[in-house]
Order: structure tokens, then sequence, then C-alpha cells
């Protein structure tokens, strides 16, 4: 009897909650169909948050980035309180999961997405909680998105993107895009360091006339990430020598997508790469090289580590399991869903990221979450150069990435907990309150079924997009439970969320990326055989 009403006051506190978050979002059913989530989901269910606080996973194997054990995980209010065997907990309005014979394991971290962002003319279909959704169905927790500023202003730009991502559904930060150089420009990055809790900045070195920034700017910023202990992240292409491939093929008669490919091919990448490690050994920062796409690329990357310096080089899932030979497709809608930039390369490319990725030389895995349906990717009909760059991956990273790396035995599960979340949460000086299942750690969980498969289609994914560049892939492994602050928000197929109940997570500086470099500043300083006394020429 007492337990009845227990959980009837447990109901009547969640109904009090709902109806606070109603009175906040505007009515429940309204601010999920406004985003038109649920009626173009393809029958995907939106229901009502869990109402459970207090949950027990029994006997799952749980995985951290260098260990595993058979154990329970007992969650409350958000937070990880115990992680062990036969964890007793009182018999009250607990929720009760049985791990049995499957992963338990932190939620995935995507370092890499564009929401909501407006690029080449239009802007991503995906926002901030269709993005989230998908994530949170394919058991991603937590992503990292790039702010794009406003005509090169830092703060119009932080602004924006705080009222686009009011809609979260999950845990987010962000990193910040420099497009510009100023006095007010380096102001604000301290600012948003300091305030506002940004500790990367990304230097695109192509999209030349949007945002591409040249050489002079990019070594003014490393320099000032360096001093504010800010991670310089780069897309690397060289985006003069775009622009050349691309009237070249233009030029040739080449207007479909695979001119885009033709346009930017590897030594473009492995250029830009190279030139940006260099800089970065030159500032003696460290670097952050962004959709490492090409072997290329990658190989400029494993030299520098090789020479001791520090270079996190992050491919995609789209760069690790498909190959350019789809843009070659005869049919557009089919071949302009593939271009991204830099492109997916030649069959052999993936498997050589894939081994990089296994042994270290690539640090985690991203999705470049940055999709258009196939009426945005139409703009380019005529012309690739039009046709906007990006493809999907935040509700496929995890099942990809499994299917192909862990199913395969090219890397364990420890592997791959540390590549889809554990890294992640380090580089960017969030660890170990996300990327591990630790007592006092964040209640960001999945649970996988190795013995389960998936399915990916456009029909069945949480994106608003009409297309999916993973269409028909199936594949062994499946997020079961996806666990968000201490809510079940997925499980039995079906999602549960709420816009507007993600968090802002402000991400500090000074990673440990950056422990020593005052050490190797110092000797670099010490080492100078200079200057020089000269008598004075008179004398
Ligand atoms: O094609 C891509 N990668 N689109 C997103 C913008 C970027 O370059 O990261
Ligand atoms: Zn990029
Ligand atoms: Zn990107």
């Amino acid at each position: 009897m007492a337990k009845v009403i227990q959980s009837k006051l447990a109901w009547a506190l969640y109904l009090l909650h709902l109806l606070l978050l109603i009175s906040i979002h505007g009515s429940t059913s309204d601010s999920i169909s406004s985003e038109g989530f649920c009626a173009v989901n393809n029958g995907a269910d939106c229901g009502l948050p869990s109402p459970y606080t207090k949950i027990l996973i029994k006997g799952g194997t749980v995985v951290n980035a260098h260990h595993k054990q058979v154990a329970d995980v007992y969650i409350e209010d958000g937070i990880i309180l115990s992680v062990g065997p036969n964890i007793r907990v009182p018999d009250e309005d607990i929720r009760i999961i049985d791990a049995t014979g499957k992963y338990v394991m932190p939620g995935g971290i995507d370092p890499h997405t564009h929401l909501d962002m407006e690029f080449m003319g239009t802007a991503t279909i995906d926002d901030f909680f269709t993005g989230q959704a998908a994530a949170l169905a394919g058991g991603t927790t937590m992503h990292i998105d790039f702010v794009i500023p406003i005509n090169g202003n830092l703060t119009a730009g932080f602004e924006r993107y705080k009222h686009k991502a009011s809609k979260a559904a999950m845990d987010y930060g962000f990193h910040m895009a420099i497009t510009k150089w100023d006095e007010d420009v380096s102001k604000d990055m301290e600012v948003m360091v300091r305030d506002h809790g940004i500790n990367s900045f990304k230097f695109f070195m192509a999209y030349k006339g949007a945002l591409m920034v040249n050489d002079d700017l990019l070594l003014e910023g490393l320099k000032k990430c360096k001093s504010l202990g800010a991670l310089p992240m780069v897309h690397a292409e060289n985006g003069d020598a775009v622009v050349e491939g691309q009237t070249r093929m233009i030029n040739l008669g080449i207007t479909g997508p695979e001119g885009h490919a033709l346009s930017r091919p590897p030594v473009l990448e492995a250029e830009a790469t190279a030139r940006a490690i260099r800089l970065a050994a030159f500032v003696n920062t460290p670097l952050y090289v962004v959709h490492v796409m090409s072997i290329d690329a990658m190989e400029e990357i494993a030299k520098a580590k090789k020479a001791g310096q520090r270079v996190v080089g992050e491919p995609v899932v789209s760069g690790l399991v498909l190959d350019d030979s789809w843009l070659w497709h005869p049919d557009f809608t089919t071949a302009s869903k593939y271009v991204m930039s830099p492109p997916i390369r030649e069959l052999g490319h993936g498997e050589a990221l894939q081994a990089a990725l296994s042994t270290g030389t690539l640090q985690l895995v991203g999705t470049d979450h940055c999709t258009f349906n196939s009426t945005q990717k139409a703009f380019g009909l005529d012309d690739f150069r039009k046709i906007p760059n990006g493809v999907n991956g935040l509700e496929e990273r995890m099942h990809v990435l499994w299917d192909a790396m862990v199913e395969t035995g090219k890397i364990n599960v420890m592997d791959y907990v540390r590549i889809t979340s554990t890294e992640c949460a380090r580089i960017f000086n969030i660890y170990p309150r996300k990327g591990a299942i630790l007592e006092g750690s964040d209640a960001d969980i999945i649970i996988l079924n190795p013995n389960a498969s998936f399915e990916v289609s456009a029909t069945s994914h949480h994106s608003r997009s009409d297309t999916n560049v993973y269409e028909g892939r199936t594949g062994r492994g499946k997020v079961e439970v996806t666990i968000s602050r201490g809510r079940v928000v997925w499980e039995n197929d079906a999602l549960n969320v709420m816009p507007g109940s993600g968090k802002y997570i402000k991400m500090p500086p000074f990673s440990y990326l950056f422990d020593g470099i005052d050490k190797s500043d110092a000797a670099y300083l010490s080492s100078l055989r200079a200057p020089v006394k000269r008598a004075s020429a008179a004398s």
C-alpha cells in the first residue's frame, strides 16, 4: 500500500513537472508538432519524458575507455551514484533495467556537427531539436556544434546560436569559427573562453569568398588560441587551389557531382594539413584537424605525431566507411547526397583511416553532420559548385562504427568507447563529467545489444532529411536504450524527448593537450643562440 502511495506521489510530482515544462515551452504537443518533427518523422514516436529519476541498470558489461567489468550502475537525478557488482538500493520508485549480455557504455559525444547552420545560400535541415532527437536515437548524448560568427562578429554569432539551441533536447557545447581578424575578434575570443565556456576555435582554409581565412589570419589565430589555452581546429583544404580545380572541371564540361571530387583531390587536403601542422609547430600550439578524409592528410598527421607534435586527427564516419563511387551515380539525387568537403575519397582511403584510428594516429570520430534535403542539393543540378556541402551521420555514427570496427575485430569495445566518447571529453576538457561511467559522472549512458541488428533508412531515421548516405546499410550491434542526463529517452525504438530540456555544457580551457607547453617554450627560448653581442661598426 505504502508503495502504491509513493508511486502515486511520484506520478503527481511528474505531472507537476510536466505542467511546468508546458508553461515554459508552450503545450507539449504544440512545441513538438511545431517542429514538424512527429509529423514528418515517418511514424517515429515522440512520447513524454520518462518520470523516473532513479534508475538501476543491472548485470551489464560496463565499459570505460581503459576497463570493463560486469557491474550494476545506479543513477539518481542525472548523476551516476555508484558502479559495482550487486548494488542494493531501496525498493521504491526505481526503474530497473536488465542489461544482462549487453554493453553499458558512456553515451557518444560527437565533436563535429552543424545544426541549423546557414551555409551555401541555405540552412541545414536539422535544427537543435531534430538533430539531437536523431542523435539520441543513435546513442549519442552530447555534441559540439560550430558557432558561425555574423559578419565576423563572435558575440553576435554566439547570441544567434544560443537562440537556435533553445530547443535543445540533450547536452551540447560550442566551438566557434573565426572568419575575420581585428582587435574586436581578438578580444571577443577572450570573452568566449572566459565567460561562455568555448575552448576551441575553427579556421576554414577553404570556402573562398565565404568562410576561408588566409595564412596571416591563421597565424594570428594560432597565437591567440595558444595564449588562451583554446584548441585551434582547421578545415584543411587549399581553398585557392580548390577554386582553380573547380574552374578546370567546369571548363572540361564536368558539371555533375563527380566534378566535386575531381576538383579537390587529396593533394589539396594534404597540402593544407601540412601547412597548418607546420604553422602550429612554429607557434608551438596543439592543433586539431577536423574531417581527415584522405591517406595523404592522415600521413601528414602521422609524420607530425612521430616527431612529437600534438596534433589531433578527427576522421568522420562517412570518410571511414563510404567511397567516392557514389558521386558517379547516374541519378543526381543519389550522387549529390554524397557531396561534402573534403570529398569522400576513392576506395582504400576509408580502410586506411580505420587502421590509423585503431593504432591511435587518428584519435576520435565525428560526423560533420550537415544535412540538406534533396531539394536543397538540387540547387546544384547544373553546377556541382552550388550543391550544398554536407552529409548526415549523427544518428548513424555509433551503429556504423560498431559494425565496421568492433564487429570486424579492428578495435575492441574499450577502444570503441575511447574513440566515440572518452577522447572527445578529454580533448575538450569535460572528462570525467562526460565520457565515462564513473561515480559522479553525468548519467549519459547507452545500452548496446551486440546480438541485435540495425538497419538505416530515410524512411525510419529521425533526421528531417529525405535522404540518408547510409541508406540500406544493415549491421550488428544496436543501441537499445539511451539515457540522457539520467532520463530514459530512447527505448523500444521510441523517443521520449522534450525540446528545451538540453543543457549547454561550458568547456574550460587548457586541456591536457596544453600540459608542458610552457616548458617547451622555455626550452626553445633558452636554445636561441642570439642575440650576438657585436662591436659597433665605428670601433
Ligand atoms: O561538407 C561539409 N563538410 N560541410 C560542413 C562544413 C564543413 O566544412 O565542415
Ligand atoms: Zn569543414
Ligand atoms: Zn564541419
